[in-house]
């Protein structure tokens, strides 16, 4: 089976089949009379050991991988002191705010943050973090439905593990941040992709969305603005999406992270009046501290005990210093943290310009610091090309199918110095009209 499965090119998992499977077992033991529940774990089980024997086989591969890949070569280019532009790294490039750090020094030298501390997170930083968000979003936020992660990343990671079971499914919009599949096949859940077109400007299709739900999903991810399109969710989209997961009881993962680079205020599951939400936010974008590892969940108090479970058992606490130093940037840094995202929009702004001037198309991102173009070129593999941009030109972008099922299209995370970037994107436009398959 997992021969013929291999010869024909089948992916090891199809939910599809994993649920006819199940329904099948669960109705037949139905008709006999036998427990229902044992024989959808005696199921689950059969096909949790088939995967896992085929995988031995047929490892599957990690999106992630691509993007590390890039960065891995990059950085080899750069211990040889080569140069190399970097449109390939999520991160911001301005230096964290002085008052951050003064923040931070000022906590050390009052001695008071070398012990563990509570695994929710300190409660003044969550007080702040609640009366802040209680303010933008008009809505009451109480603190004990705050937690502080040791970043986003931990952020959707607890919340993946603390919900999802074996062979549930998640469905995650494309295209997507690698990182939510890697957490969803870590709980051993299935990740259920959903497709959107840039020819439909990513819109995601709802008949589609409820097709998906209909046949039963644990949780669903909502990432917007989007990694890596850009995308912002329209208001009323966001609501009908909120309503058809109140529905059919669907929880949604709502990765709020890019929310600050925003053109204008983006919808969020915080003023949505819905109920069934995690939403994630972090401290890595806002403020250019992605190295810190500090970011915030907002949910249900019962939810929130939940995932703090996570934390506790994982990392005991987010380190205090941190916490204290960012209780600062919330309160003092905010705005000059704010003008820097303006100046990296201005970028974005730049490099859309560059780019209209060769072979892509693209949709001017609405949010975050990604540009997702396409190469006007047919059967083109931006994985190949990824890899001979960075070699021949020194410029470093990430592949479009670490992000799903998008081979002609290349992230370009737009926060390098400004002077570089029509010279990159020119160098990107003669590497498209050179390439060849
Ligand atoms: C969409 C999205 N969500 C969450 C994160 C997590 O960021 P961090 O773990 O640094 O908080 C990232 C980082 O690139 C991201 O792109």
């Amino acid at each position: 089976m997992a021969e013929l499965k291999e010869a024909s090119k089948l992916p090891i998992i199809d939910t599809d089949a994993e649920q006819a499977v199940l329904d099948n077992l669960t109705g037949t033991s139905k008709e006999l009379g036998l427990p229902v529940s044992f024989a959808r774990q005696l199921g689950e089980l059969l096909i949790e050991e088939s995967v896992r024997e085929q995988e031995g086989t047929r490892p599957k591969q990690s999106k992630d991988l691509l993007m590390k890949e890039i960065f891995e070569l990059t950085q080899k280019l750069l211990a040889k002191r080569e140069r190399v532009t970097r449109f390939e790294v999520g991160e911001p490039n301005f230096p964290a705010s002085p008052q951050v750090i003064r923040g931070l020094t000022e906590t050390f030298r009052k001695n008071k943050v070398v012990g563990y501390g509570p695994a929710s997170g300190i409660p003044e930083l969550r007080k702040a973090l609640a009366e802040e968000m209680s303010a933008e979003h008009k809505v009451k936020i109480d603190p004990d439905q705050i937690l502080i992660m040791p970043g986003g990343r931990f952020a959707i990671f607890a919340t993946i593990t603390s919900y999802v079971l074996p062979l549930e499914r998640v469905l995650i919009p494309q295209p997507a941040w690698p990182a939510y599949e890697e957490c969803v096949d870590f709980a051993k859940g299935r990740a259920v992709p959903i497709n959107t077109k840039f020819e439909d400007d990513w819109e995601l299709d709802l008949g589609k969305l409820e097709s998906e739900m209909k046949k039963g999903a644990r949780m669903m991810v909502l990432n917007s603005p989007n990694n890596p399109t850009g995308k912002i969710v329209g208001r009323k989209r966001f609501e009908e999406i909120l309503q058809l997961a109140e529905k059919y009881g669907t929880m949604v993962l709502s990765d709020e992270v890019y929310e600050r680079y925003a053109r204008a205020k983006p919808p969020s599951v915080l003023e949505s009046g819905a109920e069934n939400w995690v939403y994630i936010n972090s401290f890595s974008k806002q403020f250019s501290l992605t190295g810190w590892r500090i970011a915030y969940l907002v949910t249900t108090k019962e939810r929130a005990n939940r995932i703090r479970r996570v934390v506790q058992t994982a990392v005991t606490c987010v380190p205090e210093f941190t916490q204290r130093a960012v209780l600062v940037a919330l309160k003092k840094g905010r705005r000059e943290a704010d003008r820097n995202i303006k100046a990296i929009l201005g970028k974005v702004e730049v490099t859309c310009r560059e780019l209209s001037k060769i072979d892509v198309s693209f949709h001017k991102p609405e949010g975050s610091f990604y540009v997702f173009p396409k190469a006007n070129k047919p059967g083109f593999d931006s994985v190949k090309f990824a890899r001979q941009l960075l070699e021949q030109h020194h410029v470093s972008i990430s592949p479009g199918l670490a992000f799903g099922d998008y081979p002609a299209f290349f992230r370009l995370a737009v926060s390098l110095p400004r002077a570089q970037i029509p010279s990159a994107i020119k160098s990107i436009g003669e590497a498209i009209d050179s390439w060849q398959q």
